[in-house]
């Protein structure tokens, strides 16, 4: 039998769905799974969407590789009334912000360059950075600190004649971490000063829970040619299985480029780029504001839940549906895999997401796990109690009296 390429055998796998199959034997067995392990909002997605995408007979065509014009069109005039310039060829649909991902480091980046990112980080950009041979280079940030940003100059110092780009995550996964505008002004003169591409993974910006500003890397005059913005409707509306993203750039050979990656996948989805279409077109305000409201109560609930857990630490989170939570464990993996395979309570047990897939620092992140806090708050509460119950029995627990911050 032939091998598979040495590509595929060194591709990481995704540490977020790594422990679907216990998941799934744990269910078989009858025990209930609260999944705080993916990041797939629960709420309803807009009415306008499904009112849009039924109701057609005859073939589905493919569209253009760019994407249909009314999508590309409405999205640009919604940053438009968010103050943002944008014109709809400065964007691309793509299928999620995976693919405008996937676009961003084959169309940015050469095999051998390096980008440095922040750790932790969206697991899948070590997917996306091998198929492109390109090297991560993490700077890493500290559950201590509320995971903020290190200084200009530590950051300025891992830059070396490879460097080609600064990835951010804005708000964080899996941090829940925001940038603020002096951070991110910072970042981008180093960006300009050694002619690097800023990549901004915005996907997250509708889940912003403070009152300063959120910026986007658009908003940064003198920087035209140099950003890179991943947006999405899948968080934003609740349309994950929509396959809807965008790739956006105001640099036109960027565009042009990743408009050929493009045209190889032929077209996204149809359907759901008109469905989309709808969405942003008709979506009132207030479906955001209580989005919002909701997402905030679930933060609040989960904060205060989990810090009355001997041992755990949970950081301030602004924004985004996570929390990277520090678990008085030998090994928040094994943890991970024990909840499924070795514990109930009252019939429920818990998946979540060991963060270890989240650094690419060997070692970081061994005693901490991604929660995503996606469902109602009576099952966050039940799922928090299973946490708690399984902490006071597991054999790997590191045990301690003091129930942290
Ligand atoms: C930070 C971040 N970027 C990109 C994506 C990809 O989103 P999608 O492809 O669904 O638009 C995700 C999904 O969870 C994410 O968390």
């Amino acid at each position: 039998m032939p091998n598979a390429s040495k590509r595929t055998q060194s591709m990481p796998s995704s540490p977020i769905r790594k422990l679907a199959g216990y998941a799934v034997e744990a269910e078989k067995r009858g025990v209930h799974v609260h999944y705080l392990s993916i990041g797939q909002p629960d709420i309803a997605a807009p009415e306008s969407f499904w009112n849009e995408v039924g109701g057609h007979s005859g073939p589905l065509s493919y569209t253009a590789s760019q994407g249909i014009a009314p999508l590309r069109d409405a999205v640009a005039e919604d940053y438009r009334k968010r103050g943002i310039r944008l014109a709809a060829t400065d964007l691309l649909v793509t299928v999620g912000a995976s693919e405008a991902t996937y676009f961003t480091f084959m169309t940015c980046f050469d095999e051998g360059d390096e980008v440095i990112v922040v750790e932790p980080f969206y697991a899948n950009y070590l997917g996306f950075a091998h198929e492109a041979g390109v090297k991560l280079v993490p700077i890493s940030t500290r559950i201590e600190d509320d995971f903020a940003l290190p200084r200009a100059s530590d950051i300025a110092a891992k830059i070396t004649p490879r460097t080609k780009g600064i990835l951010v995550c804005n708000p964080s996964n899996p941090t829940g971490t925001i940038y603020t505008v002096d951070q991110l002004m910072e970042l981008a003169k180093i960006t300009k000063q050694h002619n690097l591409f800023f990549v901004l993974d915005e996907v997250y910006r509708d889940f912003y829970f403070g009152t300063a500003k959120l910026m986007s890397g658009l908003e940064i005059e003198g920087l035209d040619e140099n950003v890179v913005v991943l947006d999405s409707a899948s968080k934003r509306f609740s349309l994950c299985g929509a396959r809807v993203g965008f790739f956006i750039s105001r640099n036109r050979d960027l565009i042009a480029g990743a408009l050929k990656y493009g045209q190889a996948r032929l077209s996204c989805p149809t359907l759901d780029q008109e469905g989309v279409v709808s969405a942003y077109r008709r979506t009132p305000q207030s479906y955001f504001n209580a989005v919002r409201t909701e997402y905030m109560a679930r933060r609040d609930l989960i904060v205060e839940l989990l810090s009355k857990i001997p041992g755990v630490v949970c950081p301030k989170i602004d924004g985004a549906f996570y929390a990277l939570v520090r678990l008085p464990v030998d090994d928040a993996d094994k943890f991970c895999e024990w909840m499924l395979t070795s514990f109930e309570l009252n019939g429920e047990t818990v998946q979540m997401a060991p963060a270890s897939g989240f650094y690419a620092t060997p070692g970081l992140g061994k005693d901490e796990v991604r929660i995503a806090y996606v469902l109602e708050k009576d099952k966050l509460t039940a799922a928090i109690r299973c946490i708690g119950a399984a902490l006071a029995k597991y054999p790997g627990a590191v045990r301690t009296s003091v129930a942290s911050i």
